[in-house]
């Protein structure tokens, strides 16, 4: 489905002439060289269709994905508790809360920090859908203060069929954490994404925004309470989303989303309180994931330093900072030593490991990006790295190049956002994608058939998972475009959400240049 664009799309004026336009408007240095660039609107719209395609539950009379129908209808009726809704995670029927949440926290950051370029796209309706498919779902999830539905489904028995979502004949047994069986990462993670969509409909919507807070409070205060790691209390999650860096970091994640969404003092506390013991200031880390937020918190931290009112926390603010500038001197290859910074692929391309490395690429370009807003809005030039001073306008051009390759500037001029440009991945390890539309064929399709007749084929998927990021290449650009071969070619709704922010903020640039240049 393509959108109109608000703005005028560029007539047929080479990139060249935008390109050094932008060269002439920053004044950067001799050593920019022109980029390419790409329909960064389409990336946008598209972005979003791909969570419609992810979507569990009764489908709404606007889903825009047609070749999807109504899945998991009966999720949570054995647990006696209404679970019908939300995200499957990737190419998969199981309904995992943590990487979900981190989803939407990121959807909702992305709207934050760019809402004015999303809707100049006239996309913001889109988002915020997107958004509430995620957030109605947590507050079902979510049924007494200290109760949290984690999961549905087990990728154990998930991954044994093959199965489109309407067919699903797996077991859809439900798991959670309570008092006795803590996970204070999930909990954290809920209420994280929940204060940060709250702030998102504050003014459109504000008595569900109001909903949301509450319930964010209320979760932050149970995960607090009752500490552990939710994959202690739920054995099914281990192997597929186990909470490597314990639940810290996600307790401080969710004290600063709070924070930023009500204004409470307590919990900004909290944040400095805890800077140390719980290694907010500690970590020196060099990656952002649904696993690992001391990233994503260091940068929310450093943004404070921005207010007067938060002066009398300067020093504990500017420690959070200096990890926050390790991380992205890590991403610019700019830290003292090979082990301080992420390594890239010959073609350019940030690279943190070998199974779904995209993940890595796009919420680290996102990072990037804010810091390099936040770097202008603090009057501080530029950021110093180790090896060198790097300017917020190289910050974002990092950030431009690493979305650049996504959508098909590097050695194999492929799109790894599927459904984008004319050389895409056709082979997506998604199983609604991979067999026929149950729009067109009703017939049943069984666990093992699904494998046999769909799953091993050589043939594209019969549909396109439009705007899902796949897992990408190897550390040395290549990739396989194989349904077996999930490391590089199943997406995440993870994988897409940081995008979302930054396609808009893409599009937004390059229709102000070419306006500029009229
Ligand atoms: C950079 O790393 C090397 C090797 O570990 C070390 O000897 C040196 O002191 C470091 N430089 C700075 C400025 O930290
Ligand atoms: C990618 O595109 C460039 C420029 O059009 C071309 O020179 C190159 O051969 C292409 N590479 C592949 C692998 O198709």
């Amino acid at each position: 489905m393509e959108k109109t664009m608000m703005m005028k799309r560029k007539p047929s004026l080479s990139f060249l002439h935008h390109c050094c336009f932008l060269l002439s408007l920053f004044s950067i240095f001799a050593s920019f060289r022109c980029s390419p660039s790409h329909n960064y609107a389409d990336a946008l719209t598209k972005s979003l269709l791909y969570f419609e395609a992810q979507r569990s539950g009764r489908l709404p009379y606007n889903q825009r994905v047609t070749w999807r129908d109504n899945s998991g209808l009966t999720d949570g009726l054995e647990q006696g508790v209404d679970l019908v809704g939300g995200y499957y995670d990737a190419g998969d029927h199981v309904k995992f809360g943590l990487p979900m949440a981190f989803t939407v926290t990121m959807l909702s950051w992305s709207i934050i920090e760019y809402s004015e370029y999303i809707a100049g796209a006239g996309e913001l309706e889109h988002a915020m859908e997107a958004i509430k498919w995620g957030t109605d779902y947590f507050i079902k999830a979510h049924t007494s203060p200290n109760v949290l539905w984690a999961e549905v489904g087990d990728g154990y028995t998930d991954h044994y069929c093959w199965q489109r979502p309407e067919d699903m004949t797996t077991s859809r047994q439900a798991y959670k954490i309570d008092e006795n069986n803590p996970g204070s990462d999930l909990a954290g993670e809920t209420a994280a994404a929940m204060a940060a969509a709250s702030i998102v409909f504050k003014k459109t919507n504000p008595h569900y925004s109001h909903l949301l807070l509450h319930h964010a409070q209320q979760l932050f205060e149970f995960g607090d309470k009752y500490r552990g790691k939710y994959d202690e209390s739920i054995g099914v999650v281990k192997n597929y989303y186990t909470s490597v860096s314990g639940h810290e970091d996600e307790l401080l994640w969710a004290a600063m989303w709070l924070y930023k969404a009500t204004d409470n003092h307590q919990y900004l506390s909290y944040v400095i309180d805890n800077a140390d013991s719980f290694g907010g200031v500690g970590w020196s880390i060099t990656e952002f994931s649904w696993d690992v937020k001391f990233a994503g918190i260091q940068v929310l931290a450093s943004q404070l330093l921005i207010e007067e009112k938060h002066k009398k926390y300067k020093d504990v603010l500017e420690k959070y900072q200096s990890k926050a500038e390790y991380y992205i001197c890590s991403c610019l290859n700019k830290n003292n030593g090979t082990k301080h910074n992420v390594r890239f692929t010959p073609g350019g391309l940030l690279y943190v490991r070998q199974w779904n490395n995209m993940q890595y690429v796009s919420s680290g370009a996102f990072l990037v990006s804010v810091y390099s807003n936040l770097l202008q809005k603090l009057n501080q030039k530029n950021l110093k790295c180790h090896g060198g001073e790097v300017t917020p306008h190289e910050l974002f051009q990092f950030t431009k190049s690493q979305v650049d390759y996504i959508l098909g500037s590097n050695p194999l001029n492929m799109s790894y956002l599927v459904g984008f440009g004319p050389n895409f991945p056709k082979r997506v390890h998604h199983r609604g994608a991979s067999i026929v539309s149950y729009r067109e064929n009703k017939g049943f399709i069984g666990c093992t058939q699904g494998y046999d007749n769909w799953y091993g084929s050589t043939d594209p998927n019969p549909n396109i998972v439009v705007g899902a990021l796949v897992g990408g290449p190897d550390h040395n650009d290549e990739f396989t475009d194989k349904r077996g071969n999930y490391m590089q070619t199943e997406a995440c709704t993870y994988n897409t959400s940081p995008l979302v922010g930054i396609f808009a903020k893409l599009n937004y640039l390059e229709n102000m240049v070419l306006h500029a240049s009229y």
